[in-house]
């Protein structure tokens, strides 16, 4: 018999999945005047202001990928507010008639941002020892709590360190999804951590998921779990820490249970505001699979080996990475008639190698559990059908065993050896994958779409917890397409808003063993002129 926390987390996807004949179980009417505040802050806190100084980096794009990483930059108070700037802060502000809303580094599902960023500075210049929030509204650091002096100078730290932790407002997005928005938060979350994994190779540094911490403890450590500080104001669920280190630094950094001492022992500042003061709706399947799939201590899968580097396919881009992460963009619609070349399109995919020293899959060390079919409709040189992309061994024979047997499994001319991709069958599948894209015509109009299948039942087997790893890992596949399709002067999209069980159905999948947890689309771009852009903070130095 099953572990009835993972049956509840997999009860939790069946039921959010959208179906042909009626979507997830959402709000009825949606007040958009009432929207929950986008912008945590904690009142009372002393404020950081940060400068930007993203303008300035000069390592190309490119450079992230190559065998020349980025050189080290020291760790202080420019570099870290640069990184922020590079990874989750705004990008612009968007205005069309009186409507206004700001767009961010890092994408969101329906743009509602529900994922909260902390951070913890060690021996790092300029910065007070402590752990801070992130506000990305003003570019600016909240101090949420400084550490003591007593407890540091126990540590005998001197080596500059610092820590990312992300958290989650799910209520930012069960305001408009209801219940499937536990699924987007967890993609947000992916897209986040492989944001900053970008944001610290361009600034040369290291970085390494922390995943031994459990969730209780990283809601001690990021000040989650203080009531007091939270009264009435929506709580935050804590997700993921990440460990930075500047490159070629010797030292391991602060382990867990310094780390919760110097948090425990530390003065805290700041009562976090209310975002929504009506919540019209309550959806109690999101706290069932939060509880349910919560992380316990020391559960870090275990990390895989670097895997060879020597065949990177080398991008066309010559740009700075420090604009390229900013100016990545969600399209909205695609024209159609773009064909992307072979070898961006060989490029892109090589990034999708699951590379564990270079990002984002330095962030996503574990074996790899997501993998592609691939419904290409304009790609030069290569004719319209589907595709797979397993992106491993076991999952090319998960994929083989459970999908279609008609499937052809052919190797594609034209493409390098070092990438799996393999031809299914020829079809023309745009009004097909534009039907499961919940009829979203950006499916079709693109070059290419895809379907991310995730490992799924074998993966939750006593471990309900990785039910989030999963998303966060097709969030990670996500950023790199955001990415490697701006780089190749075109745009992608995430679709979280798919009919689950008939993309099944189309591959033949028939059980829990494989299920598509993520959509992607990649094509050339229509951009609307009447919606003006904006800067992120405009009169800020
Ligand atoms: C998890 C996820 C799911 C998304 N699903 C859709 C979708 O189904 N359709 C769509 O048009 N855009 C989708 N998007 C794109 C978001 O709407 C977009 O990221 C957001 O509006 C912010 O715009 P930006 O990406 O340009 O910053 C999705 C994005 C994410 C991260």
């Amino acid at each position: 018999m099953s572990d009835p926390k993972q049956q509840i987390v997999i009860d939790y996807h069946d039921r959010t999945k959208h179906r042909m004949d009626g979507y997830a179980k959402g709000p009825d009417t949606l007040d958009w005047d009432a929207q929950p505040d986008p912008f945590r802050r904690f009142d009372g806190a002393e404020q950081i202001d940060l400068p930007l100084l993203a303008d300035r980096l000069v390592i190309p794009f490119s450079a992230l990928s190559s065998d020349q990483p980025a050189a080290a930059q020291s760790m202080d108070l420019s570099s870290v507010a640069t990184l922020l700037e590079i990874s989750v802060a705004l990008s612009a502000w968007k205005q069309y008639g009186t409507a206004r809303w700001s767009l961010r580094v890092n994408p969101s599902s329906g743009n509602l941002h529900p994922t909260e960023t902390y951070l913890i500075a060690i021996a790092v210049e300029g910065l007070s020892d402590g752990l801070y929030h992130y506000r990305a509204d003003a570019h600016a650091l909240e101090l949420r709590c400084r550490f003591s002096e007593a407890a540091l100078s126990e540590l005998e730290l001197s080596q500059p360190q610092l820590y990312i932790g992300f958290s989650s407002v799910h209520w930012r997005e069960a305001w408009k999804y209801g219940e499937r928005a536990f699924r987007y938060c967890q993609h947000d979350v992916g897209h986040a951590m492989a944001a900053i994994s970008y944001g610290a190779a361009t600034l040369g540094w290291n970085i390494s998921p922390q995943l031994m911490w459990g969730d209780d403890g990283l809601a001690t450590l990021l000040g989650l779990d203080r009531q007091r500080d939270f009264g009435n104001a929506e709580r935050e669920h804590p997700d993921l820490l990440l460990k930075i280190l500047p490159g070629g630094q010797s030292c391991d950094g602060v382990g867990p249970a310094s780390l919760l001492t110097l948090a425990q022992s530390g003065q805290w500042f700041g009562k976090a505001n209310v975002l929504d003061p009506k919540h019209l709706y309550h959806w109690p399947v999101i706290d069932e699979v939060t509880e349910a799939s919560q992380r316990p201590e020391n559960a870090a899968s275990p990390a895989v080996a670097a895997v060879d580097t020597s065949i990177i396919i080398p991008t066309e881009c010559s740009e700075t990475a420090g604009k390229l992460l900013r100016r990545r963009r969600s399209a909205q619609s695609f024209d159609g008639v773009t064909v992307m070349s072979r070898q961006h399109f060989s490029r892109c995919l090589d990034q999708l190698q699951p590379r564990t020293q270079y990002a984002p899959w330095n962030t996503v060390n574990w074996h790899p559990r997501i993998h592609l079919v691939l419904f290409i409709h304009r790609v030069e040189g290569i004719a319209p059908g589907l595709y797979a992309l397993p992106r491993s061994e076991h999952g090319q024979a998960l994929m083989r065993d459970n999908m279609r047997p008609e499937f052809q499994w052919q190797p594609v001319a034209g493409i390098p050896d070092s990438i799996p991709l393999q031809q299914l069958i020829l079809a023309k599948a745009e009004r097909t994958i534009a039907k499961l894209s919940c009829q979203q015509a950006i499916a079709a109009e693109s070059c290419f779409s895809l379907a991310m299948l995730a490992e799924f039942e074998p993966t939750l087997q006593n471990a309900p917890w990785r039910y989030r790893e999963l998303f966060w890992e097709a969030g990670a596949v996500g950023q790199t397409l955001y990415l490697e399709a701006e780089a190749a002067g075109l745009r992608g999209t995430g679709i979280g808003c798919y009919f689950d069980d008939p993309v099944h159905q189309l591959l033949g999948l028939t059980d829990n063993t494989l299920q598509s947890v993520y959509h992607f689309t990649v094509g050339g771009p229509l951009v609307d002129h009447r919606i003006t852009t904006l800067p992120p903070y405009s009169g800020k130095g």
